[in-house]
């Protein structure tokens, strides 16, 4: 029997999710309906943030975020280098400027160190930061809030790869240590919409503003309204937003995957150990990204560190041979600052090693061990390095 194509990340979708999405589309709303409510309301609970905004897509959660931020034209932002390029893009959209940051090799995440260096290189006021949570681990956010209170910079945590990440004292999402954090649901993230996002955050104007902006900027509410609020049709435009809302059946598929987050992390973190586990018998050119001490990621990808050039080889080999065997893989991510509509020469080194050694192996909740086992071997096999 032919093993089956391993994918490095994909959904988990059962018959209770079938039956969410079909009573949604039973329902009189497929958009604007309550199951956003209901959606929002649950992942207050799950995060433990006091207001949770659902929206079409992580970018869109990045966008609303920022503007609802109030940045604006010409405002720095900085950015970590290895992020998917929502993360910058998202300032781009509200006018800022981006300024890239370095981040530590040995786990792609921005530092306090690196975040000091950009704000060097800012020239400037810096209006807003976004550590991203590269693969679930969480950057030291006690160390970076610290720095960028100091400086008057908002932040907003790109938590896209980090739901049900603990960390101490809390968890990403929870709103502590930023003023939003924002969350993605694509299907290859630990729960999937199949597109779909959402903002949390503790400051209640800061959920206000981003619930009108996420509906075109319109407000319902007659004690704003200037003209006549008896006039039943009436509502207002004061501010110009966008069409970000997630649909009705969405939400229905959303709600129906957080109620399973636990166990989905759980499992999530059983093949992190059984990986952990075989690669620490191979020698020093493979290795897991670096932990980072007081936290219990939620992984959603499992990145190797390869040293290709020491083990006499190159990624795209390593790729297409895992490819052949059955194993899918991804690199996460280019430096975005050497994308050519960035275009941006500054000297990054920590992402420029991170980036030459990085790999995501298939990492989901329907693998099972020996697939995680047979994904060792199979490294092993084509890195030349049997396990001890
Ligand atoms: C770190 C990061 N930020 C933002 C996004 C954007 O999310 P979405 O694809 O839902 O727009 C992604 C999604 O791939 C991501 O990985």
């Amino acid at each position: 029997m032919t093993e089956r194509f391993l994918p490095y990340g994909r959904q988990c979708i059962d018959e209770a999710d079938i039956e969410a999405v079909t009573r949604a589309l039973k329902s009189d709303y497929l958009t604007c309906g309550p199951e956003i409510d209901a959606f929002e309301r649950e992942f207050e609970q799950v995060t433990g943030a006091a207001h949770a905004i659902a929206c079409s897509n992580g970018t869109a959660a990045l966008h609303l975020a920022l503007a609802g931020l109030g940045v604006g034209a010409g405002d720095i932002c900085i950015v970590p280098t290895i992020t998917f390029v929502a993360t910058a893009n998202a300032v781009r959209y509200c006018g800022g400027e981006v300024v890239f940051a370095d981040v530590d090799p040995a786990t792609g995440l921005m530092t306090r160190a690196t975040l000091a260096d950009a704000m060097a290189r800012a020239g400037g006021p810096v209006r807003a930061i976004l550590p991203v949570h590269l693969g679930g681990q969480s950057c030291d956010m006690a160390a970076i809030a610290d720095l960028a209170r100091e400086s008057g910079a908002a932040i907003v945590e790109d938590s896209c790869h980090a739901i049900g990440t603990r960390r101490a004292g809390g968890q990403v999402g929870d709103g502590k240590f930023c003023d939003a954090a924002t969350f993605s649901f694509h299907p290859v993230k630990t729960i999937a919409a199949g597109e779909g996002g959402a903002i949390t955050t503790n400051d209640g104007d800061l959920a206000e503003r981003l619930r009108r902006l996420r509906s075109h900027g319109i407000t319902r509410d007659t004690s704003e309204f200037i003209g006549d609020p008896d006039e039943p049709w009436r509502q207002e435009l004061h501010a110009l937003g966008w069409n970000y809302r997630l649909p009705d059946i969405n939400a229905a598929l959303l709600r129906s995957q957080l109620s399973k987050l636990e166990r989905f992390a759980a499992r999530r973190r059983e093949l992190a150990a059984i990986y952990d586990r075989g690669f620490s018998r191979f020698d020093e050119h493979v290795r897991p990204v670096t932990r980072l001490p007081d936290q219990d990621p939620c992984w959603h990808l499992y990145v190797l560190r390869i040293d290709f050039e020491a083990l006499g080889t190159t990624r795209i080999a390593v790729m297409n041979a895992l490819r052949e065997r059955g194993i899918g893989t991804q690199v996460h991510y280019i430096p975005v600052h050497t994308q050519k509509y960035y275009d941006d020469p500054a000297t990054l080194p920590g992402a420029a090693e991170y980036y030459r050694t990085c790999l995501a192996i298939p990492l989901f909740v329907g693998m099972s061990d020996d697939e995680a086992h047979r994904v060792i071997r199979a490294v092993g096999d084509v890195t030349g390095l049997k396990a001890l």
